[in-house]
């Protein structure tokens, strides 16, 4: 079975990509802009394209995946803010464009990496995927527009599809760079024995899953027997989160066991633009293809910052 992993460069492609290694031939397309080499496996088949460019319909067709899992993208809701119209090219034309190339070589499913940014300010938490979508931000929106785009090119198809909404992804591998997850920026200040400072006051909360979850549901969401393209309410999308609200205060809490710090948290401006609460609401995911988040954050908070610390 081959397995085509756009953005496998990336934090949760590469994770995916070692996982997948064992069972299947992995084949990666990514143009390393915010991915890295290192992050490549070695065993797996590797073309360095922009997923915009011309040649990547003949590349996927050289590689002939039997299923395509879509994560290359402009991850950054900052980035978004500064360049929409390169955020919509990569987001939104770019899922069309792999999507239609997962048709013309006859792939059997294709899953694309959506958001909990879709939803905006949420109208009640946990969130189900029916819920209004009112992205806040370009990135929002283009990956609103990714899904539908998804749908379209692909509903009169052969290819089943469904677009994961990723809730706030944090592990081993995560960049903590530019605006990072929350998660990997506190370890990697902590590491390098900084104190990290928590935006506003702390009370704000996120649905924080482990990377490892993700790569798990995005295995079973490939494996499964039922069609998703058609699995009821909130339509081909399924949340992938753990549907629980954590402040921003407890999580840098947890942490202080975890790397040794006792001092006090800096405190920083509220983020403009930033939601308040948010927890998207996974059980669609388990009714359809089995899949539950296990991680529990605390044993995730180890993993990851223990593979900060051997990174040094
Ligand atoms: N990390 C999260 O918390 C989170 C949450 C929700 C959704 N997502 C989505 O999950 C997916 C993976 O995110 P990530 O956190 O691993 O981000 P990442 O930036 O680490 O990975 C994205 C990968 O895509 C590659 N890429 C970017 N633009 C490309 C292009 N035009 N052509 C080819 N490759 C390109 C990058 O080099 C990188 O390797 C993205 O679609 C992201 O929007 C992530």
């Amino acid at each position: 079975m081959r397995v085509l992993v756009t953005g496998g460069a990336g934090f949760i492609g590469s994770n995916l990509v070692h996982a997948l290694l064992p069972e299947f031939d992995v084949g990666v397309i990514d143009d390393l802009s915010s991915g890295s080499v290192e992050n490549l496996h070695p065993a797996a088949w590797f073309r360095e394209l922009d997923i915009l460019d011309e040649g990547v319909g003949e590349a996927v067709t050289e590689f002939a995946p039997d299923f395509v899992v879509h994560l290359a993208a402009q991850a950054s809701v900052a980035a978004s803010l500064i360049d929409p119209e390169r955020d919509w090219a990569v987001n939104a034309e770019g899922t069309r464009r792999i999507a239609a190339v997962a048709r013309a070589c006859g792939a059997r499913r294709m899953l694309s990496a959506s958001s909990a940014a879709v939803y905006g300010d949420p109208v009640q938490l946990p969130l189900p995927e029916s819920a209004r979508k009112a992205p806040l931000s370009p990135y929002g929106e283009s990956k609103l527009t990714a899904e539908e785009l998804l749908a379209a090119e692909l509903a009169a198809s052969d290819v089943d599809f469904a677009s994961l909404r990723f809730a706030n992804v944090y592990g081993p591998g995560q960049d903590s760079q530019g605006e990072g997850g929350v998660v990997a920026v506190f370890c990697a200040t902590l590491v390098s024995g900084r104190v990290p400072s928590i935006f506003g006051t702390g009370a704000q909360t996120r649905d924080f899953i482990y990377v490892g979850d993700v790569v798990g549901a995005i295995m079973s969401a490939l494996m499964t027997e039922a069609p998703l393209h058609d699995a009821g309410e909130g339509g081909p999308a399924f949340n992938i989160s753990t549907g629980e609200q954590t402040t921003i205060e407890t999580l840098a809490t947890m942490l202080r066991p975890v790397a040794g710090f006792s001092g006090p948290y800096e405190h920083g401006p509220a983020r403009k633009g930033d939601i308040e609460n948010s927890a998207l609401d996974p059980r669609k995911a388990r009714d359809t293809f089995g899949w539950d988040a296990r991680v529990p954050l605390q044993t995730g908070l180890q993993m990851t910052y223990r593979w900060f610390q051997t990174r040094g």
